[in-house]
């Protein structure tokens, strides 16, 4: 099986075992054979997408960076990891941190870049302190610094330990914090490339993204693309965790069918029971009902045909036991938690939702709430500064629709009678409400048109 970063050789994560096994060459060949123009383009006829959720093309991603050096211009590598449901990047550190290093440096020399800031989250401080060493040997044996490897090329590479919010995993809230400022996501345009790090073309890009790049350049841009699916090659890290006998990391060629790494790799289904629900790259991801598990392929296209995203590769399995209602209540807390709380549709909506989930667990549910819970939902999505606001909404939106019986099951039969100011909501809060929808609410609606603010007052009162 063709494994791009998680290889089988004993020790691959010191130095000289790296060096012994090809290690670096490919950043020798970018700065001693290849122009920077030419190292984009091998990355991107490669189709190279990137690993942190939104699979957008590398090399294009790199193309937009300025040419030149009149200004300084930095790479990000984004190792802040804290999807739920996301543990890939900490085993490249853990288990071929150069690699990923050598990557950096391949995209830094490509764009000019002259230094790579590695941004990692702080409850990471195992990973951390990997990476600091990692680093530190790199500039010891010349590969990163002035004129590395005996070359014109210089850059440096710093470490940067975040404060463990998820928030800060997006590109702009990551550049405000590496600048030391409060985790706030920035409104684009400007977009990083024409104004990011301390106002300079920055580029960000995940762990596993610059991992792929020294086997692109060793093997070429034709053999990683004939890895998986031609639309989104390579291998994946695929993080299985949930109801599964072997919760781990798996490298597989993008594209392999769900239930052979559930089965095959992830040791299948705890107990042997049916799968309830499976979510398919991390919490924020459109989950699978049982149906849509059994044909699915796992990369970015086959899953947005069904409605979903590959997201960060992180796969959840829940089975028939697993209670739903639970399940999304846990999440809709996490996003809660973290919303920055700059746009009132995430900063409020978030809450409205948990509140509404947690009244449906504690047996107070009312029988509008699903509805009401996914007309919030569909309020935030679009609405906000960043995909905190999807990554929140879509879990409630998409779960809530297709288990809809799950949840339902949560609402008591009778209603609560609660002293509601109008009517037209009153109604769609009582169980009469499909007879009388068309005709009551029309006729409600009718007797306000046309008043004026003080008559409308009057009526309301009266009712
Ligand atoms: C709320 C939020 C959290 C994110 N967290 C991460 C993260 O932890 N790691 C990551 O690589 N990308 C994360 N992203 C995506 C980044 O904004 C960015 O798209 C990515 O790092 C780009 O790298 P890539 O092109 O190599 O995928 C997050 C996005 C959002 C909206
Ligand atoms: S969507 Fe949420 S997390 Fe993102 S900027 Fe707005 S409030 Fe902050």
């Amino acid at each position: 099986m063709v494994k791009v970063i998680l290889k089988d050789i004993p020790d691959l994560n010191k130095l000289d075992v790296y060096v012994k096994n090809g290690g670096f060459s490919a950043l020798k060949k970018c700065i001693s054979e290849m122009s920077p123009d030419d190292v984009i383009e091998e990355v991107k006829k490669s189709n190279l997408r990137g690993r942190g959720g939104a699979c957008f093309p590398t090399g294009l991603k790199w193309s937009f960076m300025p040419k030149g050096d009149e200004k300084v211009k930095y790479l990000a590598c984004n190792g802040d990891e804290s999807e739920p449901g996301s543990f890939k990047d900490r085993e490249i550190f853990e288990k071929n941190p150069y690699q990923f290093i050598e990557g950096a440096l391949i995209a830094c020399y490509a764009m000019g870049a002259k230094a790579a800031y590695v941004y990692i989250r702080g409850e990471y401080w195992k990973w951390i302190n990997i990476m600091n060493d990692a680093i530190k040997e790199c500039y010891d044996k010349g590969y990163i610094g002035k004129n590395v490897m005996g070359t014109k090329f210089s850059v440096d590479m710093y470490m940067y330990k975040g404060a463990g919010a998820y928030i800060c995993g997006e590109e702009s809230a990551m550049m405000n914090s590496l600048e030391g400022k409060r985790g706030y996501p920035r409104i684009k345009p400007p977009f990083p490339a024409q104004k990011g790090l301390w106002g300079q073309p920055t580029t960000i890009n995940n762990i596993e993204t610059l991992a792929c790049v020294p086997e692109i350049i060793n093997n070429g841009a034709e053999w990683f693309a004939s890895i998986g699916n031609p639309k989104h090659p390579g291998t994946l890290l695929y993080g299985v965790s949930g109801h599964v006998n072997k919760p781990g990391v798996y490298e597989l060629p993008s594209g392999t069918p769900l239930m052979t790494i559930i089965n095959d790799y992830a040791g299948g289904v705890l107990d042997g029971k049916k799968i309830k629900m499976v979510i398919p790259g991390g919490t924020s991801m459109p989950p699978l009902t049982p149906e849509e598990c059994e044909n699915i392929n796992m990369d970015n296209e086959s899953l947005k045909e069904i409605g979903s995203a590959i997201g960060t590769g992180g796969i959840i399995v829940m089975n028939e036991d697993a209670d739903l209602l639970q399940v999304l209540t846990r999440i809709t807390h996490f996003y809660y938690h973290e919303s920055c709380g700059q746009c009132t549709p995430c900063r409020e909506g978030c809450g409205w939702m948990l509140r509404v989930l947690e009244r449906i667990e504690a047996g107070m549910g009312r029988k509008s709430d699903l509805d009401l819970l996914v007309s919030v939902a569909k309020n935030i999505e679009g609405n906000t500064i960043c995909a905190l606001g999807e990554a929140a909404a879509w879990p409630v939106k998409f779960t809530i629709n297709k288990f809809y019986k799950d949840f339902a099951k949560h609402i008591p039969e009778h209603e609560t009678d609660l002293p509601v100011m109008n009517k037209v909501h009153a109604l769609r809060q009582s169980p009469q409400y499909e007879v009388l929808r068309n005709d009551k609410e029309q006729e409600i609606v009718e007797e306000f048109i046309g008043k004026s603010r003080e008559e409308v007052k009057e009526k309301r009162s009266a009712m």
